[in-house]
């Protein structure tokens, strides 16, 4: 496993494709771009566009995770964790002493993953997400104290 920490010099194609992968609302080569062209963004990115990326930002003390997506056919291998762990690490040493990120109540893979990273609920926002059958769903806020244990 080969883990890059991105800057916004990267190739934001890659990206734009393991996002795509992975959510039906892919965001754009020139979103991703326009991102990373922000104060304190960066990705980290694991085995090139076999593997996946995380998008943060570290500001203020505190980070927040943008969007994590790992290629469906390289999921349980531990590459989530590891880019978990590489951003948090990051943010870490840009000054953030705890990370944040939102997630799907019906997002069991990611819900699994985080709380065993250490992260805990800190609050909810009631109906967030639509889904497929006109179902409503709570985004979870989570966090987490840097840095990880
Ligand atoms: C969530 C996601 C990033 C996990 O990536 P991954 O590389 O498969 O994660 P890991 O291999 O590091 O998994 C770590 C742990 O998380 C939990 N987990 C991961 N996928 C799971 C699943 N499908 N079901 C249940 N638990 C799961 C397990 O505890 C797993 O450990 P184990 O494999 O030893 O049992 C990946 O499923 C993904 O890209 N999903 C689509 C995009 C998404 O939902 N992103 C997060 C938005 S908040």
């Amino acid at each position: 496993m080969k883990t890059a920490v991105l800057t916004h010099s990267c190739d934001v194609d890659i990206l734009a494709r393991l996002h795509a992968a992975s959510f039906a609302d892919a965001w754009s080569a020139e979103w991703i771009g326009g991102l990373l062209a922000q104060a304190g963004t960066f990705a980290c990115l694991t085995d090139g566009e076999d593997g996946g990326f995380i998008l943060a930002r570290a500001a203020g003390g505190e980070a927040e995770v943008l969007t994590l997506a790992v290629m469906p056919a390289a999921r349980r291998r531990g590459i989530g964790t590891n880019l978990m762990r590489a951003a948090a690490h990051q943010a870490h040493q840009m000054g953030a002493e705890a990370m944040f990120l939102e997630v799907g109540e019906a997002n069991e893979a990611a819900k699994a993953l985080y709380a065993r990273l250490g992260f805990a609920e800190v609050a909810r926002r009631r109906g967030y997400y639509s889904d497929k059958n006109g179902g409503k769903g709570d985004a979870i806020i989570l966090s987490v104290k840097l840095p990880l244990i």
